[in-house]
């Protein structure tokens, strides 16, 4: 197959769809790939490394959509790209179409075939394209809260880890799924006193198990909420209830509780935030204080670190390239139940629920398509 990695045009995105190693793996398997020039610079991959690995180089972005029958690229299609998709070009990224009917019908019209990264589904309802960025923003949020608790940047002028004869800082991290995991692992590792809260018993269990000695696990309510705000130094949010907007877990009443120069990292704020005043920063202004407490919520954590995110992003897209690659959409998604779930639209038809709920598209069954095998 022809595959195409475009750079991306979106706004602060630095991430690539391929590495130099992936193109060497689809080269591998036979197929020819075209990467647009200077695509991988900003995650730190330059032309010479993906000729190397077998990539042919193609100057503009308008070659890459007219050249590749399947294109690669990591942010959903902005507006300048629209009028590049082909018909039946098979595109894999992420798209959250839910959030854009702008996007759903430019996609309808262009008669490709859109496979979503956000809803490539395991059986056990994971989504295993969109953990690895939420274990890059997990680990970010202790960089960035121990940064900002820093005196000159407005915090408690705290060190995480404490020294010998000084106390460490506390943590509290609010949800201990993915982000919340990491998260913890990474204060732990600096030797910060962590207090993970779920509501869900059996994740608490496993977390009890699995985590070091400075690590405690509670049931996540009001009250206990309100109980560790009082001494805790960083706060990470990481709560997901989904498909749902996350849940206001600090109001704005508890930010007096708190000491001044509380540190609060909202990771959840692409889910409208679990704190009450958090709204969407950048990685130009990540900040704001309201009553002396320290607000982070960026919403593209992992943008800041394009080399690592790539590379997380990519180990766990290949698999599934390679296969779409191989065997075609149809035959792929056929035999792959999870690489059917990204199937979001197919030459003008919408195939997945959600989408289709959310604008009132008509809805067509996936399975009449992965069923005609050509
Ligand atoms: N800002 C960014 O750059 C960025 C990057 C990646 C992920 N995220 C977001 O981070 C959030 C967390 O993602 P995740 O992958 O860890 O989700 P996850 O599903 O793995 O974990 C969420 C956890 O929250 C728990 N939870 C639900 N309600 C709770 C409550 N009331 N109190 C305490 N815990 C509660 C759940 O039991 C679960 O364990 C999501 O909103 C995700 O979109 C943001």
């Amino acid at each position: 197959m022809i595959i195409g990695v475009p750079k991306e045009i979106k706004n602060n995105e630095n991430r690539v769809g391929v590495t130099p190693a992936g193109v060497m793996e689809l080269v591998r398997h036979g197929h020819t790939v075209f990467v647009q020039q200077s695509a991988g610079l900003q995650s730190g991959f330059e032309d010479d490394e993906y000729i190397g690995a077998g990539a042919k180089i193609l100057p503009t972005i308008e070659e890459v959509y007219q050249t590749a029958e399947m294109i690669i690229k990591v942010k959903e299609p902005i507006a300048p790209e629209y009028s590049l998709i082909k018909k039946d070009q098979l595109l894999f990224t992420y798209f959250h179409f839910a959030s854009s009917e702008v996007l759903t019908r430019a996609m309808i019209d262009s008669g490709s075939v859109c496979v979503s990264y956000e809803t490539v589904e395991d059986p056990d309802r994971s989504l295993p394209l969109l953990t690895p960025m939420s274990e890059v923003a997990g680990r970010m949020s202790i960089q960035q809260g121990a940064k900002y608790l820093e005196k000159p940047l407005k915090g408690r002028g705290i060190l995480l880890g404490g020294v010998p004869g000084v106390a460490p800082a506390k943590v509290l991290v609010l949800g201990g799924g993915v982000v919340g995991t990491q998260a913890a692992k990474m204060a732990a590792g600096m030797g910060a006193d962590v207090t993970i809260l779920d509501i869900s018993p059996k994740r608490l269990k496993y977390l009890d198990d699995v985590m070091p000695a400075n690590v405690n696990t509670e049931y996540s309510n009001e009250y206990t909420i309100r109980k560790h705000i009082k001494t805790s130094d960083l706060i990470v949010g990481g709560v997901l209830i989904p498909g749902a907007k996350a849940p206001k877990l600090i109001t704005r009443d508890m930010l007096k509780e708190m000491r001044p120069g509380t540190v609060l990292v909202d990771v959840a704020v692409d889910q409208g935030g679990c704190f009450e005043t958090t709204k969407p920063t950048t990685h130009q202004d990540p900040v704001y204080i309201i009553d002396d407490v320290v607000h982070y919520s960026v919403a593209n954590m992992p943008g800041a670190v394009p080399y690592t995110s790539t590379m997380a992003l990519t180990n766990v897209t290949l698999p599934y390239a390679i296969q779409l690659a191989n065997k075609g959409w149809k035959k792929a998604c056929a035999e792959n139940e999870p690489l059917k779930k990204g199937l979001n639209v197919i030459n003008g038809d919408v195939v997945y629920p959600a989408i289709s709920e959310a604008f009132d598209l008509p809805l067509k069954d996936v399975n009449a398509y992965t069923s005609k095998l050509d």
